[in-house]
């Protein structure tokens, strides 16, 4: 297959509106798309059409009881897919649509099953990204899009990580820029009694507290093994987010944990790297070792948009070790960490 690519200009999509009509016919025909989301890049296919859905389980590698989020453009389609919308539900959405969010509500019949991964259940989100809303209203169908990533790999914040991964195997990528947040969206379960955050993301426990007062955490988030209690939201039981590289955090205080990340880097004799800070990047030897900087700890959202753009660039450059400084778990801390630590298969040390 032959991919195209577009470039659209993401502060006027409309002005490249012949490549958006192009990209909606391609979802109406049953055919795949990636395109940029304020989060991560999405894969977008007919969220109606199961046919085109199962073609996003097999570009990008994904076991089929991994349901899908269905992105939206106006209310009227939230009821079509949904029923039994909630009060927390309905509160969550008017605080945080258009928006980094994903509910996840009781489905209607209209949503096969190959984009609810078998539940009775949909994750609909309601996406900010201009380019984003001005195809879904192009496309006038809801559209099914998980990362547009290969399976396992970091979800992409930028056109060049969806081609690195899908060249050949979808019909067309939108290149919008980069990513504005960088992580993927929060998911609150809302088609139960009590609301449930299952992914962490930008908008954080916090926030969703200051709408509706309470709300649970997926017990899986907090810990390591989910062996014993498989997580709520089925794709956060696959391994993620990671680099060819064997990826360890080190965490605790600033100056420590240098001293700790040197002291490995001078025991190993792989070809190394090391995820630093703006704040902390002078502390190591930037000659023996790829010194990537993430962002400025002062600033979480800079860390939060450029994770996953340096998790991939150490694999570009085919580092075997790396050694990440870690966070502490406040606010957006806490959906970098959840990220971060199973980009590390869960290897942190703590000094
Ligand atoms: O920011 C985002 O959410 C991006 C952009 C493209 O919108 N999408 C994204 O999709 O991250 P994906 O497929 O990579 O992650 C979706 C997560 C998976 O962990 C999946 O298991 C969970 O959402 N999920 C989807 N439907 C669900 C449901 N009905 N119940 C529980 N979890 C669900
Ligand atoms: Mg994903």
């Amino acid at each position: 297959m032959i991919t195209t690519f577009a470039k659209i200009n993401c502060e006027n999509p409309q002005e490249n509106i012949d490549d958006i009509n192009n990209a909606a016919s391609i979802i109406k025909k049953g055919g795949l798309v990636a395109f940029p989301t304020e989060t991560v890049y999405g894969l977008g296919a007919d969220a109606l059409n199961p046919i085109a859905v199962k073609k996003i389980y097999e570009a990008k590698g994904r076991p089929s009881d991994n349901p899908l989020i269905v992105h939206i453009c106006n209310i009227n389609q939230l009821h079509q897919i949904a029923k039994d919308i909630s009060l927390v539900g309905k509160k969550l959405a008017e605080a945080f649509w258009p928006g980094a969010l994903t509910l996840i509500f009781r489905k209607n019949n209209c949503i096969p099953n190959e984009t609810s991964g078998g539940l009775d259940t949909v994750a609909v989100r309601f996406p900010s990204n201009k380019t984003a809303l001005l195809l879904l209203e192009q496309a006038k169908t809801p559209i099914a899009a998980p990362s547009a990533n290969t399976s396992g790999k970091p979800s992409p914040t930028k056109a060049e990580h969806v081609k690195s991964d899908l060249d050949g195997k979808i019909d067309m990528i939108i290149d919008g820029g980069s990513c504005e947040f960088g992580l993927e969206s929060t998911i609150v379960d809302v088609s139960g009694d009590k609301a449930c955050i299952l992914r962490p993301g930008s908008i954080t426990e916090q926030m969703i507290k200051e709408v509706i007062g309470e709300v649970g955490i997926d017990q899986s988030i907090l810990k390591a093994d989910t062996d014993n209690s498989p997580p709520k939201a089925p794709g956060m039981k696959y391994k993620h987010y990671s680099p060819s590289a064997n990826v360890t955090i080190v965490c605790g205080e600033t100056l420590s944990v240098s001293k700790k990340i040197n002291e490995l880097l001078n025991q190993c004799n792989k070809i190394t790297g090391v995820m630093a800070t703006e704040e902390t990047k002078h502390l190591y030897d930037s000659e023996k070792n790829l010194v990537l900087v993430v962002g400025e700890r002062k600033n979480p959202k800079s860390i939060a948009s450029n994770l996953f753009d340096v998790l991939r660039k150490f694999d570009y450059y085919n580092v075997e070790e790396v050694f990440a400084e870690g966070f502490s778990e406040n606010d957006v801390y806490f959906a970098i960490m959840n990220r971060l630590k199973k980009a590390a298969g869960f290897n942190v040390i703590r000094v």
